[in-house]
């Protein structure tokens, strides 16, 4: 089976590499990346462009397409395929509304009785100020933009001035473009968050594994959010009556939900949850893996995942299990200078093949290739993942491959999968 794995980053470069891994798949990429590129054939695409995408399909053979980021699945890629008569693995523009929309979701959920934090959405400024100022959702509050806003759309407002001042930039001052028209409001919970995913065919859904992103930029989780600085799996938090409950309680009932009102959900769905003292509740969705968390869940896949993806993508997932191996997986991100604001690109990187050598993965993200150099080339550039029996083989090995590489400006947490120690050691 030919595949083709769309987007550049860091979960599309462990998906060429996991796919890879299966018997009798060939693997090639577009845009990738210079990671990529080292094992697999890479086309240049704009990848939110179905056709030139279905081009490059229809000239490789390609028998299935597996879609890595969610713009193009917001500009409905998945739907251009199905006219085609092309297979795809990912929902819908309609399902892709998971993430893409906020107010969806949240209305989504209600109606299918999803447990998830309480809120309002409101379609003018007017509107939100007054819900921020009546209190009814105490202080902190959190104030969401309705659309895609690569992950910097969530305000956690403290007081009523800061709540009124996120407010009026999503609304009225464009901070998010038109994703700020609408907001969501909502009560701010608290606990551990966990990343749950699923992959689906539209009617079944198959648990694939959990994990723990780290998404502050410095170590104990201060500083700004980011795309995610290093993420280890699985959750120790996951117990299996807990796994059992999100299943019933969430998966069961989106999954259920969405082919009821016409929209199934075919893909991987990724379910951010906080564990909450009154049970999980659903933080988010995303209609495509985790970044960094692809990175650590799919080495653990340990049954062949290309005839898994492609039967989801036709519609006829038949497992209802899927082996996860035992051993644990930890990745940390290298970012460079300036990340999360801004970023630095072109300084040169060593150390990547001393870091493989070791044992680990280094997963490319934003890595450019110049005159035989790899050099950065935006603000996440690599994730050194590593496995082990337990967490603190698996940290141990990973911070020993970090340390093998360097560029200037370099930057990276020291304390990616502490957590998991202090749950399971
Ligand atoms: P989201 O983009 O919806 O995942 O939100 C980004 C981050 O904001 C989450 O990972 C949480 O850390 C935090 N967050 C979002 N919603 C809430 C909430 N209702 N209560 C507390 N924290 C939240
Ligand atoms: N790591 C968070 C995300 O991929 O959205």
């Amino acid at each position: 089976m030919r595949v083709l794995v769309l987007g550049s980053g860091g979960r599309e470069h462990a998906l060429v590499r996991r796919l890879s891994a299966d018997p009798d798949v060939t693997v090639i990429a577009a845009p990738g990346n210079p990671g990529i590129a080292g094992i697999a054939p890479v086309f240049p695409v704009n990848s939110t462009d179905p056709d030139a995408v279905l081009a490059v399909v229809a000239q490789q053979e390609v028998d299935l397409t597996v879609v890595g980021p969610e713009l193009p699945l917001s500009v409905g890629i998945a739907d251009a395929f199905a006219r085609a008569g092309r297979l795809l693995l990912g929902p819908t523009a309609a399902a892709a509304r998971l993430e893409t929309s906020k107010a969806f979701a949240k209305a989504f959920m209600a109606r299918h009785g999803v447990p998830t934090a309480r809120f309002h959405t409101a379609d003018s400024a007017d509107d939100a100020l007054a819900v921020v100022r009546s209190g009814s959702f105490g202080f902190p509050v959190v104030i969401k933009a309705d659309g895609l806003a690569a992950g910097k759309g969530v305000v956690i407002a403290t007081s009523l001035p800061d709540a009124e001042e996120a407010v009026l930039a999503a609304m009225t001052g464009n901070r998010f473009g038109s994703a700020g028209n609408r907001v969501v409001i909502e009560e701010c919970l608290t606990g551990p968050e966990v990343s749950f995913f699923v992959l689906s065919d539209g009617t079944r859904a198959l648990p694939i594994g959990t994990a723990q992103d780290h998404k502050r930029i410095f170590d104990n989780d201060e500083g700004p959010n980011t795309g995610g600085m290093g993420a280890f799996a699985p959750s120790p938090l996951m117990t299996s009556a807990l796994h059992a409950q999100v299943m019933r309680e969430v998966v069961d009932p989106v999954i259920a939900g969405m082919a009821a009102e016409g929209h199934p959900f075919q893909g991987f769905l990724y379910v951010g949850l906080m564990l909450t003292p009154s049970g999980p509740r659903v933080i988010e969705f995303n209609v495509r893996l985790g970044d960094p968390e692809a990175q650590v869940i799919l080495p653990r896949i340990a049954d062949p995942l290309t005839p898994l993806l492609a039967a989801a993508a036709r519609g006829s997932l038949e497992a209802s299990t899927c082996a996860l191996a035992d051993d644990v997986q930890v990745g940390v991100v290298i970012a460079s200078r300036g990340y999360p604001e801004s970023s630095e690109s072109g300084q040169p990187i060593r150390g990547i093949a001393e870091a493989e050598a070791m044992g680990t993965s280094v997963i490319h993200a934003g890595t450019a290739e110049h005159g035989g150099q790899v050099v950065t080339n935006g603000g996440r550039v690599l994730t050194v993942v590593a496995s082990g029996a337990r967490f603190s083989d698996a940290i141990d090995r990973a911070y020993a491959g970090v340390r093998a590489i360097s560029f200037d400006g370099m930057q990276y947490r020291t304390d990616i999968g502490r957590k998991a120690l202090a749950i399971s050691g």
